[in-house]
């Protein structure tokens, strides 16, 4: 089955004595025991819960996982899979990574004996130089977040097979309608659930699928330990967002593609990036790996100036952060998003003053551009 029917198709099956079209929402803390000794198969919803259970089987279907599970956030979610690591362990990062996993790494399981060393990750020589006696794993950003560089997962995942390494795919930025990193290799995919599948700009949400059932078993037991579960209210929502996954991403990449052809030709620009444009360092790579380029563009203006004028002039897309939803939504990466990265590296990368990352949405794109146009001229 293809994955946009198999999204649609998420629930469906699940409520048997109605026939409800949609998984119901299982707004309960707790079940009823048949019998001493007996269980549903649901006791406590930390441990489990329908719609959440939807939810985790629909995400690993369109994954082709072992098994999915649901958390109240992406960060959440991240927390759960450092767990695997022990104190001494080292992961190698892309450096060009989102501010908030930068600062749960370096703030937080700095503190408990992680270490991390953040590289060019769609760089494979780069993470083969990284590697230390006591390195665990590697975790790539599928395409990065701001700078939109993407990892050649399969080269990666050759490398870390052959070094005994796990492989965690941040795939926010495409979803498993674009790409799959666990048929690309990877041992795990986690995603901010709150982007593109939810979609909506109405839902924080985290979710993460396990290749090896063994391995999940161990992401379950985290999972259940630490509790940083979904609610069934927003596993319901996720689930909804994820039915239409696949004609919003068609619609909006197709927006950021025009938009980047014209942001690139527009005087005011001095710098885009986006892996559709023909001059993109990994166009070539992506175009054979990904079912599409997504629809995040991050682009230079010519002055600092413009930066502010834009972000209070855009009037249709919103001065606001995350990305992925039916809205289009405008950020500053320097001072929002990416605030938490050290000052060095973002010079290095390229995260400066004159950046601005725009996350395009499903409106009509003449009107985006033309949003787009005011804003620079006006
Ligand atoms: C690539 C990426 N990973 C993880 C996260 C964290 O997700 P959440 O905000 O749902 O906690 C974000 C948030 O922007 C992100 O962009």
């Amino acid at each position: 089955m293809k994955i946009a029917t198999q999204a649609v198709q998420i629930g469906l099956e699940w409520d048997t004595r109605t026939g409800a079209v949609t998984v119901p929402i299982y707004q309960t803390a707790t079940f009823r025991h048949p019998g001493l000794g007996q269980s549903t198969g649901y006791d406590y919803s930390r441990s489990g819960n329908p719609t959440r259970q939807a939810l985790e089987d629909g995400i690993a279907r369109l994954d082709g996982a072992a098994r999915g599970f649901a958390y109240a956030s992406g960060m959440a979610a991240i927390t759960n899979l450092l767990l695997l690591f022990k104190s001494g362990d080292h992961l190698i990062v892309t450096e060009d990574l989102y501010g908030g996993t930068c600062r749960l790494f370096d703030k937080i399981f700095s503190q408990y004996g992680l270490s991390f060393s953040y590289v060019d990750t769609s760089n494979t020589a780069a993470v083969t130089a990284a590697i230390l006696p006591s390195t665990k794993a590697v975790f790539v950003e599928t395409l990065t977040n701001p700078l939109l560089k993407f990892a050649d997962l399969r080269a990666i995942s050759t490398l870390c097979k052959s070094s005994n390494l796990l492989l965690i795919a941040d795939n926010t930025f495409l979803t498993p309608y674009l790409l799959r990193p666990l048929d690309m290799g990877a041992d795990i995919a986690v995603y901010s659930a709150t982007k593109y599948l939810a979609g909506h700009n109405d839902t924080v949400a985290g979710l993460v699928t396990v290749k090896d059932p063994v391995l999940a078993d161990l992401v379950y037991f985290h999972q259940n330990s630490v509790g940083a579960v979904l609610g069934p209210q927003d596993s319901w929502l996720t689930t909804r967002g994820i039915k239409t996954l696949a004609i919003r991403m068609d619609r909006q990449q197709e927006n950021a593609g025009r938009i980047a052809e014209w942001l690139a030709l527009h005087p005011r620009i001095s710098k885009v990036y986006y892996p559709g444009l023909k001059d993109h360092p990994d166009h070539t790579l992506m175009a054979l790996d990904s079912r599409g380029f997504g629809a995040m563009i991050a682009f230079e203006v010519d002055k600092h100036e413009l930066v502010e004028q834009i972000l209070l002039k855009t009037s249709l897309i919103s001065f606001a952060e995350s990305l992925g939803g039916v809205e289009s939504l405008i950020t500053f990466p320097e001072v929002q998003t990416h605030a938490d990265i050290p000052p060095e590296l973002r010079a290095r990368l390229g995260i400066n003053n004159v950046l601005l990352r725009l996350s395009v949405g499903i409106e009509d794109c003449d009107d985006l551009i033309e949003d787009l146009r005011q804003a620079l001229e006006g």
